[in-house]
């Protein structure tokens, strides 16, 4: 059986392309019977941007609601916060007197925030030490991530393999990352790649008139109402093609080379077929957004199966460093 893990950042709330580039295949993935899914909120390393407590709060219960809304099974499977298993904290602190400095001044994620040093916390620095106790707690195979988190999973092997050297035997198990290459970009509502950080992305969870509102702000061109429109070069047809039925798409399309069908038709129809199949999932979200002792105690239950796990790695790398186990 392959233990599949991996952490989701709380750092806000998630959109369509979390949704459809990591949500809904890893659902899909822990649907399997041969694998056993740990999936957990990574709310510690959501700290190194993100400092206030009560924003934190509403993503982690808005992240936690959306996987429950999507069907993960959390009886067959393990999900839990971050923050509440102490080990990941503490076998991060050990890492890093396993890793060397220039591997994390070496680290994208670093690279790219390092021209202006003062803004730079150790905690952004070490980051991808915690996410190496995250994975090496567990002892997990397989981590399915995105190209961006590539770098972090070789470093993962590399503390690993460095603790394992001095340990004289395989305490810890080197992971693998799964990395869809061909995974598809979800364009946001202004073309760009769907961020939180470019503030471009739908929210699927909004009430109906709200989601109206941000599905008209969809860039278009200013091709007249009665004019032909290139179906392929749209943001809305390009959206509405990731949701809609085959037969659905091809109508739509044929209705963009006819002409005398407008963007607004095609922003009504896309708000249609968001409403019309995510309509179980935002019933179940909205359900555990306003029953959060339900939602607590489901992360509750994932904690204590994950913890017993943790405590496990943690006791053998605390042998091996002459802790006491
Ligand atoms: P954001 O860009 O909004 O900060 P994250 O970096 O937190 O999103 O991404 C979380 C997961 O969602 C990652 O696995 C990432 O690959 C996936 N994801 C995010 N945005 C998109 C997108 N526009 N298209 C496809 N997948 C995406
Ligand atoms: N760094 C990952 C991201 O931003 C989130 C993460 C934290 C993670 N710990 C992890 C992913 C462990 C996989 C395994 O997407």
């Amino acid at each position: 059986m392959a233990r599949i893990l991996t952490g989701i950042q709380s750092s806000g709330l998630p959109h369509l392309g979390n949704l459809l580039g990591a949500i809904q295949p890893a659902v899909e993935l822990s649907r399997n019977p041969d694998n056993e899914s740990f999936l957990f909120i990574a709310d510690l390393h959501s700290l190194t941007t993100l400092k206030n407590g009560a924003e934190r709060e509403l993503y982690v219960r808005s992240i936690a609601s959306t996987w429950l809304a999507f069907g993960f099974d959390t009886d067959k499977n393990v999900f839990w916060r971050q923050s509440r298993v102490q080990e990941h904290a503490e076998l991060s602190w050990y890492l890093s007197c396993f890793t060397p400095f220039p591997m994390l001044q070496n680290a994208t994620s670093f690279k790219d925030k390092s021209e202006k040093l003062a803004d730079v916390n150790a905690g952004l620095f070490t980051y991808p030490v915690l996410m190496s106790a995250d994975i090496l707690l567990y002892d997990a195979n397989i981590i399915p991530v995105g190209k961006d988190q590539k770098q972090h999973l070789e470093m993962a092997r590399d503390i690993a393999s460095r603790f394992n050297q001095l340990a004289g035997e395989d305490v810890l198990i080197l992971p693998e990352a799964r990395i869809d290459e061909k995974m598809m970009t979800i364009p946001g509502i202004d073309g760009q790649k769907m961020s939180k950080s470019y503030n471009n992305y739908i929210n699927i969870f909004l009430p109906e008139n709200e989601l109206k509102k941000v599905i008209k702000k969809i860039v278009s061109d200013s091709t007249p109402l009665e004019e032909p429109k290139d179906p392929e070069t749209d943001i809305t047809f390009k959206l509405y093609s990731l949701l809609a039925s085959d037969a659905e798409i091809d109508t739509m399309r044929q209705n963009y080379l006819n002409g005398g069908y407008g963007y607004g038709h095609a922003k009504q129809a896309l708000l249609e077929v968001i409403l019309d199949r995510y309509a179980e999932p935002r019933r179940l979200y909205n359900y555990y957004m306003n029953n959060n002792d339900e939602l607590e105690g489901i992360l509750k239950a994932g904690e204590e199966k994950a913890r017993v796990i943790a405590r496990r790695t943690i006791s053998k790398v605390r042998r091996v460093l002459g802790f006491g186990s």
